[in-house]
This record gives C-alpha cells, sequence and structure tokens, in this order.
C-alpha cells in the first residue's frame, strides 16, 4: 500500500496518545506512534502540552467504554486550556460508536477505527480546518505490514500477527469492530523478530485475537512459530490468544520442541457448561477443552496455564456455574481473567437479553474469583525455593529498591534490585508467594 507523507503545519507538532484495552490495542498505538512519526508529528509522553490528544479505546465491556466517557469529560479541560488541541477517538468504540462519539462530545474531532489508522496524518490536518472527520471503513487486507511501529520499551515487543476475527462468540463485539480475520506474510514477521532481535529485544509477544488461525498460504501458526524461534533463537517468544477450536497437535508439539517458545499458554474456556459453550458459539465442548489440556500438561510439564471466564451469560442457570466452579478446581489455572457477563448491542447474545441479574452475577463473579486466588497461591507457594531465569521489565510498583519481572511462564516476580538492569535476564529464587506475586533474590 503507498503510504503518502503529507506536509505539517509547523505549528503542529506533539501527538499523545493513551492506550485501552487488549494487546492489539497496544500494538496498535506503536504502529499509529510510527505512522504520526513518519509524518512528522513527535511523540510525547504528556498531554499537557501536546496538540493532538488520542484516544485508542475498547468496547469489550460496558465498563471499557464508560472508562472512556469518564476520559473525555477531563479531557474537556486541555479543550479549554488550548481550543486548538485536536481529540481523537480511535480503535474499538470508534468502529462501533462512530458519529455518535462526535454528536455527543462537542470535544472530538476526529474518529478512526482500527483499519483506517493510514489516514490520521490527514485527517489531523483537516480537523485543524475544522471539519470533525470520521473513517471508520474496516478491510479485509490491512495489516500495516509495512509500518514500523515507534515502541517505547526496548528489550520487549508486540508484534501482531494478524488482525480481525472470525469466530463471532455470540457475546463478543470483536468481530465487529476489528472486522475479519487476515494474516501478515511470514516474511515481514521475520523481519521484524530479525531487527528486534539486531536491535537487542530480549523478548517478543506474537499477538492477534486467536493467533491459532494465522494462515500465509501453506504456512500455519506452528510453521511460524518453528521460524521465529529459529531466526530468534537468544529471544523468548510469547504468544496471545489462542482459540482452544484452533489448538492443534502440531502447534503443542512445536512448543514443547523449542526451548525459546515459552511454556505458558492462555486459554480461554469461558463457561464449562456445554449448554453455555454452544449458546456462546464457542464451538468446542468442555471434554475437548479438557482433553487439550490433559495434552498439553502431558507434553509440556512445566507449562502454566491462564484463562478467561465470563459469569451470568444470559439463562446460566446455578447448574451451569457450579460446572464452572468445579472446572476450576480440576484445571489449577496458574491465573484466570474473569468477567460478568455485558450485553453489546449487534451480538447474537444481545438477542438473548441479559437475563442474569445483576447481584447474582456479582455473586458468581466474587465466588470464581475467592476460589482461583486459593487455586494460585498454592501453585505459587510450591514455587517457593525454586530458581527461575526472570527478565527484569520495570521498577516495581510498591518498592523503588525491587524490580518486577516475569518468568518464562508468565509468573511475575518481585526481587531486589542488586545490579540487575532492566531488559537483564537474572536467576531468581523464591522466597516467598501470594496467590499473584513471586518473590525472590537473585543467585548466581
Ligand atoms: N480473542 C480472545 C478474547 C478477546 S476478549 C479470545 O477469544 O481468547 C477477552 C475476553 O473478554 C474474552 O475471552 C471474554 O472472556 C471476555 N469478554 C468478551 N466479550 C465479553 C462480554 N460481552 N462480556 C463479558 N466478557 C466478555
Ligand atoms: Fe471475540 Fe471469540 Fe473472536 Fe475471541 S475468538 S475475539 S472472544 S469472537
Ligand atoms: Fe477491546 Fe477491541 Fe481489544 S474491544 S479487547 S480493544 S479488540
Amino acid at each position: 500500500m503507498k503510504e503518502e507523507i503529507l506536509e505539517i503545519p509547523t505549528t503542529l507538532r506533539g501527538f499523545y496518545i493513551e492506550t485501552y484495552g487488549c494487546q492489539m490495542n497496544t500494538a496498535d498505538s506503536e504502529i499509529i506512534s510510527g505512522l504520526l512519526n513518519k509524518n512528522g508529528f513527535s511523540h510525547m509522553e504528556q498531554a499537557d502540552n501536546a496538540d493532538v490528544i488520542i484516544l485508542n479505546t475498547c468496547s469489550i465491556r460496558d465498563n471499557a467504554e464508560q472508562k472512556i466517557h469518564e476520559r473525555l469529560k477531563h479531557l474537556r479541560y486541555y479543550k479549554k486550556k488550548n481550543p486548538n488541541v485536536i481529540i481523537g477517538i480511535v480503535g474499538c468504540m470508534a468502529e462501533r460508536l462512530r458519529t455518535e462519539l462526535i454528536e455527543n462530545n462537542n470535544i472530538v474531532d476526529i474518529v478512526v477505527g482500527p483499519d483506517e489508522y493510514r489516514k490520521l496524518p490527514e485527517l489531523i490536518n483537516e480537523a485543524k480546518e475544522e471539519t470533525p472527520g470520521i473513517a471508520v471503513r474496516l478491510s479485509r487486507v490491512e495489516t500495516y505490514d509495512d509500518i514500523t511501529p515507534l515502541r517505547t520499551n526496548n528489550f520487549f515487543a508486540w508484534i501482531s500477527i494478524m488482525r480481525g476475527c472470525d469466530k463471532f462468540c455470540s457475546f463478543c463485539v470483536v468481530p465487529f469492530t476489528r472486522g475479519r480475520e487476515r494474516s501478515r506474510s511470514l516474511n515481514s514477521i521475520l523481519e521484524e523478530v530479525i531487527q528486534l532481535k539486531e536491535s537487542g529485544f530480549k523478548e517478543i509477544n506474537l499477538i492477534g485475537q486467536n493467533v491459532n488461525s494465522y494462515r500465509d498460504d501453506k504456512f500455519d501458526f506452528a510453521d511460524l512459530m518453528t521460524e521465529v524461534s529459529r531466526v530468534a533463537s537468544t529471544m523468548r517468544i510469547r504468544f496471545t490468544t489462542s482459540h482452544p477450536q484452533d489448538m492443534s497437535d502440531k502447534l503443542i508439539e512445536t512448543i514443547a520442541s523449542h526451548k525459546n517458545l515459552c511454556n505458558y499458554i492462555h486459554l480461554p474456556v469461558q463457561s464449562a457448561s456445554n449448554r453455555i459453550l454452544q449458546l456462546m458459539n464457542r464451538t468446542y465442548n468442555i471434554e475437548h477443552y479438557y482433553g487439550l489440556v490433559e495434552k498439553i500438561k502431558k507434553q509440556i510439564p512445566d507449562v502454566s496455564f491462564t484463562t478467561d471466564i465470563i459469569v451470568g451469560f444470559p439463562t446460566e442457570t446455578d447448574e451451569d456455574h457450579q460446572l464452572t466452579v468445579d472446572f476450576l478446581k480440576e484445571v489449577k489455572y496458574d491465573g484466570a481473567f474473569m468477567f460478568k457477563y455485558s450485553p453489546r448491542e449487534n451480538t447474537k447474545a444481545w438477542e438473548m437479553g441479559d437475563s442474569v441479574s445483576s447481584e447474582i452475577k456479582s455473586s458468581r463473579l466474587n465466588q470464581i474469583i475467592e476460589i482461583q486466588n486459593e487455586i494460585a497461591s498454592t501453585i505459587n507457594s510450591k514455587l517457593i525455593g525454586k530458581t527461575f531465569s526472570v527478565l527484569t521489565e520495570k521498577e516495581s510498583s510498591k518498592s523503588t529498591n525491587d524490580w518486577f519481572g516475569r518468568t518464562e511462564t508468565n509468573k511475575i516476580v518481585v526481587f531486589e534490585k542488586g545490579n540487575a538492569q532492566r531488559g537483564d535476564l537474572v536467576n531468581v529464587q523464591i522466597i516467598k508467594s501470594n496467590s499473584a506475586t513471586l518473590f525472590g533474590r537473585i543467585v548466581e
């Protein structure tokens, strides 16, 4: 795709971008930053003196959208201070709400959906001339293959390998906000990986809404992983997210047989009731899912697993919920992201109503959070005394004396800084743990 470099008025330079939602949005913000940078804008760390303020938004649940509405109220202050500041809403909410965002908020100047980021420079310039700009067409081909993301982290990188989703789980807004599934070419991904390796990066995360259905001609996701593992043999390689339907034996064997492919799998189950799974259009049953877990645990013995659960899906009974509770106890996940069902307009489930009351949703959610915390605490307490290789990411939010890092299996480890620097791989022996964090000390 040809890219036009626009002339930027000298008065318009700095942009600030705030990111909400999933890792796809984090990666997209880096693509947007790369694009704007190439077109003469400069990236700013703070909104205060920015000429352009962009919110990269999420629509997955109602509360994700409410957060943006609240943030927009705060942004009025910036607009008041500087009426020329341009406010842009991009991402999934831009796609979902479109003109509504401009009509209901007289401070929003541009609204741009996930497949139209190439138009951002142009729309920003036009918005300066006081025409609100909207670009929300979805594409079947856009992958931003040729755009170099502007990364702010210099040892860890997200690489978006595909966009969109064709699964149409009945509760989910993503196929509507991100459009049809499409994969980037294997060669362009490998080129990016090699470049990152040469720049000293230590870890990459290959991301997509459903990476297991990656395809470039005859190459599938397992082939891509094999190639990435080969060209980046010294780097840690992660991937998210997997859909249970497409988790192939070939992929499990590939992860098991390559040392630098991390032994960590996020495998959303959503519910353990087959009746609910069917209503959710998840296309697998719980027996198939459990079979996968068994197979993975057997082939990758030290694997760590996380999952996503939705409670209170329309018609979910106490019996359905109990199946999920029992399943959590059976599988013993290392972690779980647990949500109350939130009806999304236009999805299939929207038509099923929102039959579970908010009180029941809350009590089911609290119950599984408590159970899962106990399970994770027990798993983590068994790691005390063991030593792990940890990638030092950032300062711990609780103490300036400590680093925050992760094991290969994606466990968070907090440890005293010693001589370690950000980006260093260090051996840390675990001395203490809770449900979410391991605490340790550096050993030689
Ligand atoms: N593509 C990923 C999921 C992306 S959304 C996958 O399939 O694994 C992340 C999680 O948000 C989902 O797994 C689901 O648990 C939750 N979610 C999605 N839509 C939701 C809704 N309408 N209400 C509550 N949770 C939802
Ligand atoms: Fe949504 Fe399902 Fe696609 Fe995940 S796989 S993004 S939950 S439709
Ligand atoms: Fe949210 Fe869009 Fe990601 S809805 S979860 S930002 S794909």
